[in-house]
């Protein structure tokens, strides 16, 4: 079956941020006529109102996934082959709203809200994941107006409460992944869970899904961000300016007990001082030490010995994305308004250079994620949540 000619609403062209080729910022090109995509069987087309940025746009674009030799410029090819191909529009966490759908949709779903599980999955398995890719990567996104995407992974989310911006700063790229790093490794309600890069997308994501189960985070961060990160739910917050006693500013909050699991997302020389966390007392433990680990924003490289990893039976898991069930896990908790969104700043479509740069150089306030609208839809959707010196 073959695509739906577009409703006469829809434009034929569109304005997006074309990627390239991999490089600098300079390979992200603004166009204002782009052909919009039309939806194929089982899709709908979606009018993107909101897109969050991920860290993963930066290093998809300078080619920053080596699975084998340190230097190799390596998009993400764990089906076999690379499926990052130019030019490509990036853009993971999109909301916005349905205004076409292609054969066997049910057109009831026009003008519906959602927001985008933003996986490229294999295979219809609803509990496992192997070959992680994503709209944005392996398939076009949504920094742009338009985007066609699976109807059953655009994900109806009315709440008012919750606009289009702040529903995008709860996307499936940090969410989901922060959620599958704590399901690898057997999170259970009243364990002590040390969360790195914690004012981050994926951090602020672990903070609020650890309460939501009961869990209790313990937040790596840097002391100016103390504070929102205490009302987000974190036990306590650990400098990370100063990482020589550890283990001590670690027990200080603990009163004394081990961390039984580490949600590292930070990497580099930190990891195996996040290890020391779980393994000075293994007598005061119940449960083997755990690490799951979804990102390295420190370094990709650690030296750990692997005597102190098989003789303390630490369990390490590395984590990319999740599942379906996963996803709609955490779309019911949205739902249900367990969950908050974290958002710092909207940026237009137009000047995603400048989101760039502001992400890449960002200061010790900030904290969450930053959205980006297309400047059409800026009026409704980026202006109520835009930086002041950029509005
Ligand atoms: N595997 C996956 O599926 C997946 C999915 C999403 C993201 N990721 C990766 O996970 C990591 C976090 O993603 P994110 O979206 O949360 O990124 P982010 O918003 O950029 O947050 C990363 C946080 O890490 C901390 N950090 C940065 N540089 C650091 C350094 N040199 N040393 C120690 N801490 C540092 C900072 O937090 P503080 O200032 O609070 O310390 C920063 O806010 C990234 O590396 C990203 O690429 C992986």
């Amino acid at each position: 079956m073959g695509s739906r000619p577009l409703p006469e609403t829809v434009p034929t062209t569109m304005s997006a941020m074309l990627l390239t080729g991999h490089g600098d910022i300079d390979t992200l090109v603004y166009r204002q006529d782009v052909s919009t995509p039309t939806p194929r069987a089982g899709e709908v087309l979606v009018k993107v109102t909101a897109t969050a940025k991920n860290n993963t746009d930066r290093k998809a674009r300078e080619g920053l996934y080596p699975t084998k030799d340190k230097g190799e410029v390596a998009s993400f090819a764990m089906g076999g082959s690379p499926t990052l191909t130019f030019p490509r529009i990036q853009g993971a966490d999109i909301v916005g709203r349905v205004v076409a759908v292609g054969d066997g949709v049910d057109a009831a779903r026009l003008g519906e809200r959602g927001l985008l599980d933003f996986n490229l999955y294999a295979d219809q398995r609803r509990n496992i994941n192997l070959t992680p890719d994503y709209y944005g990567h392996g398939a076009d996104g949504g920094y742009a107006e338009y985007v066609a995407v699976p109807a059953d992974q655009f994900h109806h989310v009315a709440n008012p409460e919750l606009s289009d911006g702040e529903l995008a700063a709860m996307g499936m790229c940090s969410y989901q992944t922060a959620y599958h790093m704590m399901t690898s490794a057997g999170i259970k309600a009243g364990e002590r869970v040390l969360v790195t890069g914690a004012s981050g997308g994926v951090g602020t994501a672990l903070i609020q899904l650890c309460r939501t189960i009961g869990a209790v985070p313990y937040a790596l961060s840097q002391q100016d961000k103390a504070g929102p990160l205490l009302d987000l739910g974190a036990e306590a917050v650990l400098d990370r300016s100063d990482m020589s006693g550890f283990t001590e500013q670690v027990k200080a909050v603990t009163g004394g007990a081990p961390i039984d699991a580490v949600m590292d997302l930070v990497g580099g020389e930190m990891t195996d001082r996040f290890i020391d966390t779980m393994i000075f007392d293994m007598q005061a433990r119940d449960s083997y030490p755990r690490l799951s680990i979804a990102g390295a924003s420190g370094g990709n490289i650690s030296e750990i010995m692997w005597t102190r990893i098989y003789l303390y039976q630490v369990q390490i898991f590395g984590v990319s994305h999740g599942t379906r069930e996963e996803a709609e896990q955490l779309i019911a908790w949205i739902r249900g308004g367990q969950l908050k969104p974290v958002l710092h700043a909207a940026f237009k479509l137009s000047e995603l250079h400048a989101a760039e740069r502001y992400f890449v150089n960002r200061g010790s306030h900030y904290l969450g994620k930053i959205v980006i609208v297309p400047d059409s839809e800026w009026a409704s959707h980026g202006a109520p949540h835009a930086l002041e010196e950029t509005s």
